[in-house]
């Protein structure tokens, strides 16, 4: 089976952490590398975060630091769910592991002008990098074979009504991504609040019995406490995680072509993700939205994620 190439952009965050495990070690994927972005954390935060996800499970992948702040608007971060370092919970090691000495940005644009047009962009965090090197180099818009985020809702928002917290944290940016063209998949919290972390799982996930079934159990642990603490659910959504079950197994959410616009004008509204579900705009559709979720399938393939580990 021909592995799909990914360059995983992400701001670790516990499930981004949980998706950088699924990535890493997947026979279905061939993880490139891994960009980090301010988002859940500061920079700072989220790339020592990524080195230390990496670090513990022994992949040997690379990590870019990218933007420590979003392209226009001032920086938020969601140190309510994630903790003061962005991934409060595990105790790792000391950290040996180094970031590549090259920027992300230019790190994206050297790997996509250099490709046949075969690496799919997947972001689990404000798309910031993403949409600065379009907007550097544009002729890497046509190289990218797609791009899977998770990001955005069709109904609720988790940081406004209306806004989920990676496309609000950089609104700018998921404009320019959402107006590239490019094919999409979105995968936002319509779906990602149907696969609810609990207890049961994280049980079931700790039997797996190996450091990456520790490091999920570990952060979990955390999660699961603040998303009780801010939201109510007994578990945590494992969101960013559905990015990589889908490019493992397809079949396991349902999408639908939607003309999906990024609100970066409203007050009331801002950083909205407007899908048309109902097709009132008679506009062509810009993204595949996410809109159901096989939740035993998906827990099947974390375990399979975890299992890659030995
Ligand atoms: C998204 O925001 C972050 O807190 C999570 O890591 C996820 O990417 C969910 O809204
Ligand atoms: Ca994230």
């Amino acid at each position: 089976m021909e592995k799909t190439k990914i360059i995983l952009d992400c701001d670790p965050g516990h499930d981004d952490a949980v998706a950088i495990t699924l990535a890493a070690n997947s026979p279905c994927i061939d993880l490139l590398g891994i960009t980090v972005v301010a988002g859940n954390q500061t920079l700072e935060n989220t790339r020592r975060n990524a080195l230390n996800v990496v670090q513990w499970l022994g992949v040997d992948v690379p990590v870019y630091a990218g933007c420590g702040r979003p392209m226009i608007r001032e920086k938020i971060t969601a140190g309510d769910i994630h903790g003061a370092t962005g991934l409060d919970g595990p105790v790792f090691p000391e950290l040996k592991r180094k970031l590549e000495p090259e920027h992300a940005v230019d790190y994206i644009i050297r790997t996509l002008l250099a490709s046949q047009g075969d690496i799919t962009m997947v972001t689990t965090g404000p798309m910031t990098n993403l949409a600065m090197a379009m907007r550097m180099e544009p002729r890497i818009v046509e190289k990218i074979r797609r791009i899977v985020l998770m990001g955005g809702s069709y109904t609720n928002g988790n940081v406004t009504p209306a806004a989920e917290f990676n496309i609000i944290a950089d609104a700018d940016a998921a404009y320019v991504c959402f107006t590239s063209g490019r094919p999409i998949t979105m995968i936002g919290l319509d779906v990602t609040r149907k696969v609810l972390c609990y207890p049961e799982i994280v049980e079931r996930m700790g039997r797996v019995g190996n450091r990456a079934s520790r490091l999920f159990v570990d952060l979990m642990a955390h999660f699961c406490k603040t998303q009780k603490e801010v939201f109510g659910w007994e578990g945590g959504p494992l969101h960013d995680p559905v990015t990589i079950a889908y490019l493992i197994d397809p079949g396991v959410i349902t999408t639908k072509p939607m003309n999906t616009q990024i609100d970066i004008r409203s007050v009331q509204s801002y950083g909205r993700t407007n899908c048309d579900f109902f097709g009132y705009l008679h506009l062509s559709p810009t993204a595949d939205v996410a809109i159901d979720i096989d939740a035993d399938r998906f827990w099947d393939i974390v375990e399979a994620g975890l299992r890659n580990y030995g």
